[in-house]
């Protein structure tokens, strides 16, 4: 079987964790690459998170930089309200040693799709390294199969009325890979929003007992509790993970081609993506979620990480 390359650039992030753990334990997926961007926290913050993701998964051997530290014309936002003060809070990792000596993300990122023509990149935080990588050498588009994101959403956002955060925190970077011209897949909060981690999705993880359940138990706990202080809700959305289970299976969700396009006001309307099913489509949109379908992939991959 041939794998499919994918280059990720995440925020982790608790639900990027999970993004990061199916991508690394796919055999239908092969991760040539990660970047960290600015998002639920620092860049720094992220990067040591990913770092450490990537160590526990055994895949301390994946390219692995730190993207820009902001967005690319706006003040960095971050979350601490939802991922805590190191970003990943509820979990402690063992030390691992970083012997790595990149230190670009969006070099990183470049390089790995301009070697590598089909590659799909896909995005589970603010688009900045993306859209700078687009910026610097647009000679990646030649090589980029798709553009996979979590952001967005077709109805309302989540941290204002009319923006998703990946979105909101930096529109034009956003802006920038949609208008790329590359086939580009959204799934939005209008599908992530029903994928919740309730009790019983964490009794049946807990049943798993591997390493994978062990940091998915752990993790989701403060996730949920933080979910439930901040937005009221009595189980957190598991955002991210959407981007790869929509590879791994055709059963999880149904989309449909859009025009998407996205706000860079700077108005209360800042960072909406603006989708319609007017011509042309630029976009495959995520607009049903099977929740079952989504929660099988997820659990068959925690198992496979022992
Ligand atoms: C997105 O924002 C972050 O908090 C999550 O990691 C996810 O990527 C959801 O709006
Ligand atoms: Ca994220």
């Amino acid at each position: 079987m041939v794998k499919q390359k994918i280059f990720i650039d995440c925020d982790p992030g608790h639900d990027d964790a999970f993004a990061l753990l199916i991508a690394c334990y796919s055999e239908k997926l092969d991760l040539l690459g990660v970047s960290t961007c600015s998002g639920n926290q620092t860049v720094d913050k992220t990067y040591r998170n990913a770092f450490n993701l990537l160590n526990y998964f055994n895949k301390s051997d994946i390219p692995l930089a730190k993207g820009n530290p902001s967005p690319i014309i706006r003040e960095s936002r971050i979350c601490p309200e939802i991922h805590g003060e190191t970003g990943l809070d509820g979990f402690e990792f063992p030390f691992y040693e970083n012997k790595s000596n990149l230190s670009n993300g969006v070099d990183l990122l470049i390089d790995t799709v301009n070697k590598n023509k089909g590659i799909i990149v896909v995005t589970t935080g603010p688009m900045t390294n993306l859209g700078l990588a687009i910026k610097k050498d647009p000679r990646i588009l030649n090589n980029i199969k798709e553009i996979v994101l979590m952001g967005g959403s077709t109805t309302e956002g989540n941290i204002t009325k009319a923006a998703e955060f990946n979105i909101l925190v930096d529109p034009e970077a956003a802006d920038i890979c949609f208008k790329a011209g590359v086939p580009l897949r959204m799934l939005g909060l209008n599908v992530t929003r029903q994928i919740l981690v309730t009790k019983d999705v964490l009794s049946k993880a807990k049943k798993i007992d591997t390493r994978g359940s062990d940091l998915f138990v752990k993790l989701m706990e403060v996730f949920n509790k933080n979910q439930h202080d901040f937005f009221g809700l009595e189980a957190g959305p598991l955002h991210d993970p959407a981007t790869i289970i929509s590879l791994l299976n055709e059963n999880a969700f149904v989309f449909e081609d859009m025009n998407v396009s996205i706000d860079t006001s700077f108005t209360d309307q800042a960072g909406k993506t603006i989708c319609n099913k007017a011509q042309p489509y630029n976009c495959k949109v995520a607009v049903k979620v099977n929740v079952d379908e989504y929660w099988k992939t997820l659990f068959e991959h925690l198992e496979k990480c022992i």
